[in-house]
């Protein structure tokens, strides 16, 4: 069989696509790890990440399970990303000081608590 070079093209091609599918996906999902030295540096002087006690701002174990936010919305990645940003008469909001993958990020951590 003759060698057919443009199988090799198509074949590198194909592994680019792949990875760039993957990283894409990475980066949508947020990773909770860089997630967490942002909730560090930003958000744990008033909250505490593993119990509800109140330290400022109520502690955000269980976030998820919770039916609410303080502004009545349901509890979703959409809503906690807007309540992030807007914050509300009691928390400042942060949207000039997180960047979008930042806020990916934190979170996709926030998920986790
Ligand atoms: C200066 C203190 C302060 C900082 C810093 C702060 N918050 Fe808050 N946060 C509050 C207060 C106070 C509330 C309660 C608001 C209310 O009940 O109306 C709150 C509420 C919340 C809630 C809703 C909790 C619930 O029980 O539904 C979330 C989620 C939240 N903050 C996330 C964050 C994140 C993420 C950061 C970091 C980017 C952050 N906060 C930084 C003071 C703060």
């Amino acid at each position: 069989m003759r060698f057919r070079p443009e199988l090799k093209t198509r074949f590198i091609v194909w592994v680019g696509a792949a990875l760039l599918l993957f990283a894409a996906g990475c980066a949508k999902h947020g990773d909770p790890a860089r997630g967490r030295q942002v909730f560090n540096s930003t958000c744990d002087a008033c909250h505490a990440a593993s119990s509800q006690v109140n330290r400022g701002g109520p502690g955000l174990a269980g976030l998820y399970k919770r039916e609410k936010l303080p502004n009545g919305n349901a509890i979703n990645d959409r809503n906690v990303d807007q309540w992030i940003r807007n914050g509300n008469q009691h928390m400042l909001g942060y949207k000039n000081q997180i960047s979008e993958e930042q806020m990916r990020n934190l979170i996709a951590y926030l998920r986790t608590l």
